[in-house]
């Protein structure tokens, strides 16, 4: 990573911290990855190769930019999906800021509507930190689109195990996929299309 996008992430890092410290109602914050889950993601894309990836839940854009930077490499490229026009705005600001809007597609609707268009096993790698409510009804569109080989990451599965544990059971039950948790950070869930 060049020492002008870790200087930026930094800022965003710090930003998000102070922001969601002082700012209680859940739409305004950022909630943001930490930077180990942001570096482990990179890396995940280094080692995957993934080229198509697809982030649901952009927020100001911070792991977005980590998935980014990495996708280069690849000669690929980050859907990112949010449905708050503030939080979208504010992620096309850093994008550009951060010089890497080239390599981001930032899609302003509900993920949904979204994954529902999308053509069957074409995406490489899937990152999900969104609204853990909506997941189990995703899981159709999410397993679809997926690529054989292709990997899904879930942020959260330790910090907000109940929330996600209808999904869990889901997913872990689906012949079609191998599980694993990872004990990183909030907890990362992954899954793999067998
Ligand atoms: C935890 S934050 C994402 C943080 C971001 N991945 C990061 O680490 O910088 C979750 C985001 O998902 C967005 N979101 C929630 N439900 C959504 C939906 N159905 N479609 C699109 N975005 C959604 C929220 O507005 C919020 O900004």
């Amino acid at each position: 990573m060049n020492k002008e996008l870790a200087m930026f992430l930094e800022e965003l890092e710090n930003f998000g911290v102070a922001n969601d410290q002082k700012i209680t109602d859940k739409s305004k914050r950022m909630r943001n990855v930490t930077p180990e889950t942001g570096q482990f993601l990179s890396f995940l894309v280094t080692t995957t190769q993934a080229k198509n990836i697809l982030e649901i839940g952009t927020s100001n854009g911070y792991s977005t930019l980590w998935l980014a930077d990495s996708v280069i490499e690849n000669d690929g490229y980050v859907t990112t999906l949010e449905y708050s026009a503030s939080k979208a705005e504010l992620a096309k600001r850093n994008f550009e800021q951060a010089k890497m809007s080239k390599w981001i597609d930032l899609i302003v609707m509900d993920a949904g509507k979204y994954i529902n268009k999308v053509e069957s096993n074409t995406v490489d790698m899937i990152f999900l930190d969104s609204d853990r409510k909506e997941y189990v009804e995703w899981w159709g569109d999410l397993s679809r689109i997926l690529k054989r080989k292709g990997l899904i990451v879930v942020d959260n599965i330790i910090s907000h195990s109940d929330e996600l544990q209808d999904f869990y059971e889901l997913v872990s039950n689906d012949e079609n996929f191998k599980t694993m948790k990872l004990p990183i950070e909030s907890g990362l869930l992954f899954l793999t299309k067998k």
